[in-house]
């Protein structure tokens, strides 16, 4: 049977089609229905979090919450990432400036930021990458000396932990995505947790045209979401450490048997960080042997991705470019792997060996 790199987890669907009995019922299907606000709350416990708003997906997180910091000119951020957190950037006519990224995390170097920072400066968004927390105590430390907004993208961080707290807490706002590939969905969706009650009803406001009923408060987007995808996020909360523990023991599989005199990875080995095994990546010794394994692979009608490629300092869009050496050459040498709760251990020795055997 194809292997994909990653397969979406369905709850037993007596399970889904009891939460729905409910919209049958009340026939409330979207804005800001019962089931939003029911995983609203379920998730804000859960991730112990003050404010927290479940949007449409991970990518209109970014852009109301780009809005919603009132940011202008240049937002430092990182080229290691997926192309939403650069495009929603773009997409609200800021100005990215790539900061290069450090080799054991991949994420943003913390150490790097202030030598990028200019007067037009006026926000670091950086990405958690497949979970790992970025340099938080540092960033925060730059954002107070130059009075900078902090946003995080942490699309891939749900149910990791840092310091006993959720990757998702840091920051003045932090975006996730619920999408269906990641750890916890809701099909799509996404959500925006922030700490300050004021901020929070401004992200509430442009969720939602900017209006409340009869009141017309400010200019805003669409960037709620069903009852039907809550409902799909109530089913799969309370499987999350499930899945987390299934994904924890292929990616145990994999550590135990891949060749790493031939492979790197990113380190776990961060002071308080306890990971919710969102990806598996390799980073091979060159491209020209990622794209060897990657064939290798198909014949087996296995499908790893590059994940991320390109470094999107060098998106063939943009019509600027910050030399960014290390995330370029990360990018095209790192591969994920398939990962996903009911992988079996098989395959991944399959795979493992496949892989090996081309390195
Ligand atoms: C780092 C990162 N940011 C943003 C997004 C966008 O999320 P969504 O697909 O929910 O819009 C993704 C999606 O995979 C992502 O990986």
């Amino acid at each position: 049977m194809a292997i994909n790199v990653t397969k979406s987890f369905l709850p037993p669907i007596e399970e889904y089609q009891e939460i729905i009995k409910g919209i049958w019922e009340n026939t409330w299907l979207t804005n800001n229905g019962p089931l939003v606000r029911k995983l609203e709350g379920q998730l804000k416990e859960y991730l112990n979090v003050e404010h927290l708003l479940f949007v449409g997906n991970g990518t209109i997180a970014i852009q109301i919450a780009l809005k919603a910091l009132n940011l202008t000119g240049e937002i430092i951020t990182t080229p290691f990432s997926y192309c939403a957190t650069t495009t929603s950037i773009l997409w609200e006519n800021l100005q990215p400036v790539f900061v290069d990224i450090e080799p054991k995390t991949f994420n943003i170097n913390a150490d790097f930021i202030e030598a990028a920072i200019t007067e037009k400066t006026t926000a670091i968004m950086a990405t958690h990458v497949y979970g790992r927390p970025c340099d938080v105590e540092k960033i925060e430390t730059i954002a107070q000396k130059y009075n900078l907004k902090v946003i995080y993208d942490g699309a891939h961080g749900f149910g990791a932990t840092y310091k006993g707290k959720s990757v998702l807490s840091f920051g003045d706002i932090t975006t996730c995505s619920f999408h269906a590939t990641k750890v916890f969905h809701s099909i799509e969706g996404g959500c925006v947790v922030s700490n300050d009650t004021e901020l929070n009803k401004k992200l509430e406001l442009y969720r939602s045209f900017g209006h409340k009923n009869d009141d017309y408060y400010t200019m805003g987007i669409n960037a709620k979401n069903s009852e039907f995808h809550a409902a799909m996020g109530l089913c799969n909360l309370p499987k999350v450490a499930d899945i987390v523990s299934n994904r924890r023991v292929v990616s145990e599989k994999y550590d135990e048997l891949l060749n790493w005199e031939k492979l790197q990875r990113p380190s776990n080995e961060i002071e308080g960080f306890e990971y919710n095994y969102a990806y598996y990546p390799v980073i091979l010794e060159s491209e020209a042997k990622l794209l060897q394994v990657t064939e290798a692979l198909k014949q087996h009608e296995i499908t790893p991705r590059r994940y991320f490629y390109p470094s999107l300092n060098q998106l063939p869009y943009l019509d600027f470019y910050n030399p960014c050496p290390i995330s370029e050459n990360i990018a095209q040498r790192a591969l994920s792997l398939p990962l996903y709760y009911d992988l079996a251990l098989e395959d991944v020795e399959r795979i493992a060996s496949i892989i090996n055997e081309n390195l």
